[in-house]
């Protein structure tokens, strides 16, 4: 059964159909990790080109690792040391990679709507890495496989996504998945970093963090983006802490059953203090290791398909 599109732009237009056939994909691929060798020949002869207009750790590792375990051809282009440096436009230097003849391309970029606009002018497939505060897909669904492989199917479930979410594309992908999944999605932050209207998308709003760790079955834990203005929406961060820190002190008074996720980079002893981040609630590390699998599931099912 393929896809229905040829793209991963974001999960607001991705059927639930879809979404259930990625992570099921994943599973198979979450097993070939923990093989000696991790490599199948899946994407022989294909070449992805990731593009990389942001900073990104996690992310471009693991699409990166995700890839040349598929045994696609790979080739990294980032900001930084790149044209774009001497004046060149985005449509010259996309354009430009874009002769050399890639299939897939993966893009993060701190514009929302650039996978989008890729889509207009290359034949490529594009998967999104995160678009401005617009959607991160991957990430969403990297954290919805990691809480169902710990806790079981997420319909029902009690997921509270908790900080700025007026700055993450990681909240509203989040959002629109786990509702398409019969999840009770709520937000819990500061009302400076609620994004305008946010209950529209059907999603309740906690002031409380000590009762959305009460009432939830997971937190999914956000970092203030402080390179995204968020500082200006918050006093200061130690005053963030005090009001919205997820601490063992609040979990063991609260919710002893709460299983905590952060997509990273955490901003320690802000958000999470790190006897969470270490903590036996979290499953923060296993999000990683899953991110490789659910991305070798959407590079294999985009990939092989017309
Ligand atoms: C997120 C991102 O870049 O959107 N990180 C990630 O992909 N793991 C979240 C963040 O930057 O806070």
């Amino acid at each position: 059964m393929p896809l229905s599109s040829k793209h991963l732009l974001g999960l607001y237009d991705t059927p639930v159909e879809d979404i259930r056939l990625i992570l099921d994909t994943a599973k198979t691929f979450r097993e070939v990790l923990e093989r000696p060798i991790k490599k199948v020949p899946t994407l022989q002869g294909q070449t992805v080109l990731n593009l990389f207009f942001e900073a990104s750790t996690r992310t471009k590792l693991s699409f990166e690792l995700a890839e040349k375990r598929l045994s696609a051809d790979v080739v990294n282009f980032s900001k930084s040391g790149s044209s774009v440096q001497k004046g060149e436009t985005f449509k010259d230097t996309v354009n430009n990679i874009i002769s050399m003849k890639v299939d897939i391309i993966v893009v993060r970029h701190e514009s929302a709507g650039v996978p989008q606009f890729l889509t207009r002018f290359t034949n490529a497939k594009i998967i999104n890495a995160g678009d401005g505060r617009h959607e991160h897909p991957t990430q969403a669904l990297l954290d919805i496989y990691s809480i169902e492989e710990k806790i079981g199917s997420v319909k029902g479930k009690k997921i509270c996504i908790v900080g700025d979410i007026a700055h993450s594309r990681v909240a509203l992908s989040n959002i629109f998945a786990l509702k398409k999944l019969g999840a009770e999605v709520s937000v819990c932050g500061p009302l400076t970093m609620m994004p305008v209207n946010i209950e529209e998308l059907g999603v309740k709003i906690y002031s409380d963090i000590n009762k959305a760790i009460a009432e939830n079955d997971v937190l999914n834990v956000l970092r203030i983006q402080l390179e995204r203005e968020a500082g200006s929406s918050i006093p200061d961060l130690r005053e963030y802490r005090e009001y919205f820190g997820i601490n063992a002190e609040r979990i063991e008074k609260n919710n002893k059953d709460i299983l905590i996720l952060h997509p990273g980079p955490i901003n320690r002893g802000v958000e999470l203090s790190s006897d969470v981040a270490d903590g036996p609630y979290q499953i923060i590390l296993n999000q990683v290791t899953n991110g490789v699998a659910v991305r070798m599931a959407i590079l294999y099912l985009l990939g092989t398909q017309n």
